[in-house]
């Protein structure tokens, strides 16, 4: 068998306090996959986290209880009304919205990013100009590209040789004519964070607006919309622990002067201007839970309820999420850094981990990264290879977009025991 990359020991040497911190026996008691005794090592979380017990309850309860049409003047209609008040407000708080009819529910983050792309499009007037990055997953980037029909101007916010988006190249490509600037909070093929304040305070400087992706940001720390100042915000709940479904954040000014088509007796206000059609109840009921799931970790149970607010219980849990991943990022670094022939993309310095979540990609020499996420299947350890749907940041990192890369992307349910697997299943592929 291969030497161990990484000791037990070792690690809980180098980040024990931290990990004493964080309950991670109570978190993973909570996911019914993590229990089933399959043993898999979930490290594909950027493609879909799994669910916590009272994520799914709520779902079954609405499914089982009240799978009726919203608006009905009888009590199962009313509540289904009021489990979708009730998301809004959790959401509203999950993402720290002034106004829970700020979120609108629909099926996914592509087709927000879709609605309000077309809106845009049909206000371009003499701001035509339209910022896209390199960094950015292809549905944050190709539906701007599609209003070029329309007559937009794209100019493109290129990626630095460690796979950051630095603001003073941003300023080079702002002027009087950015209509919007679309970026990610966090890169779901590099694991950068973005500075998406900063980002805001610039392109609003010259009168631009900001299109945030945050599908990928959300499961690894706290989302503030008004703290961060940009004027669309999407999310997927399937990758924050609900079920699939995604929801958009607007600025109330800015969702009310976006052109949208609606059947007439349809309100010109948002939400309802927004959210097209029926959407999926459950699934709304599920995402609510998973909300409610992140803002009680920071709470043994049996602990007294304390008298702070969902936001500032959900800020709470972030911070120890936070801290938590930070030391499972540089397990990873370290033990990746310590295989021959590795290369990690992206931020990769294990002292760096505050620039990025646990969501890392790498090659290994010449081996096809099918092949290594295909093996490492076999192990039980599961993986994604490929572009990532970022076919342009890996032709802009050196590497084929046919072919990609390997990316582990964990979350605060991991383990630091996990990564030892990981680690020395790696090591067992080299050594056949
Ligand atoms: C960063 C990012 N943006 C957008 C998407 C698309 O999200 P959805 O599947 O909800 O349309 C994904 C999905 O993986 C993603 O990771």
């Amino acid at each position: 068998m291969a030497e161990l990359v990484v000791s037990k020991a070792q690690i809980v040497r180098q980040e024990g306090t931290r990990m004493a911190e964080f309950p991670i026996e109570r978190v993973r008691r909570m996911f019914p996959a993590l229990n089933r005794g399959s043993g898999t090592v979930f490290f594909d979380n950027a493609a879909g986290a799994q669910i916590p017990q009272p994520v799914f309850a709520a779902m079954n309860d609405h499914l089982l209880c009240r799978n009726v049409q919203r608006g009905g003047p009888y009590r199962e209609s009313q509540e289904v009304d009021a489990v979708i008040a009730r998301a809004r407000q959790t959401v509203a708080a999950l993402l720290n919205a002034a106004d829970p009819d700020e979120i609108s529910f629909g099926m996914n983050a592509t087709s927000f990013i879709r609605l309000v792309s077309l809106a845009l499009g049909q206000s371009l007037s003499d701001r035509r100009e339209i910022i896209v990055s390199e960094l950015d997953h292809e549905a944050n980037v190709a539906t701007w590209l599609a209003l070029t029909r329309e007559g937009a101007v794209i100019r493109w916010w290129k990626v630095r040789e460690d796979g950051s988006l630095n603001l003073s190249d941003l300023e080079q490509l702002l002027c009087s004519r950015t209509r919007l600037v679309a970026c990610t909070a966090a890169s779901n093929a590099l694991g950068t964070i973005v500075d998406v304040a900063g980002v805001a305070q610039r392109a609003h400087a010259v009168g631009a607006e900001v299109f945030i992706d945050c599908v990928h940001y959300p499961p690894h720390g706290s989302v503030d919309v008004q703290d961060w100042g940009c004027d669309y915000l999407v999310c997927s709940g399937y990758k924050i622990f609900g079920p699939h479904m995604g929801f958009l954040w607007g600025r109330r000014k800015a969702l009310e002067a976006l052109p949208t088509f609606r059947e007439d007796f349809i309100p010109d206000v948002p939400p309802s201007k927004i959210e097209v059609g029926t959407f999926v109840y459950e699934n709304v009921a599920g995402m609510s839970a998973a909300v409610e799931y992140l803002a009680g970790l920071g709470k043994e149970p049996g602990q007294n309820d304390r008298p702070d607010s969902l936001r500032a219980r959900l800020v709470h849990s972030m911070e120890l999420i936070r801290a938590y991943e930070a030391t499972l990022s540089q397990a990873l670094l370290n033990g990746l850094h310590a295989i021959k022939g590795v290369k990690v993309y992206g931020v990769n310095d294990p002292s760096a981990v505050n620039q990025r979540v646990p969501t890392i990609c790498f090659n290994w020499g010449d081996v096809p990264p099918a092949t290594l996420a295909a093996k490492l299947g076999e192990k039980n350890i599961a993986v994604r290879d490929g572009h990532m749907y970022s076919p342009r940041l890996m032709k802009r990192l050196g590497i084929s977009p046919a072919c990609g890369a390997v990316r582990a992307s964990l979350v605060h349910y991991n383990t630091h025991e996990e990564i030892r697997l990981f680690l020395n299943a790696l090591q067992g592929i080299a050594g056949n």
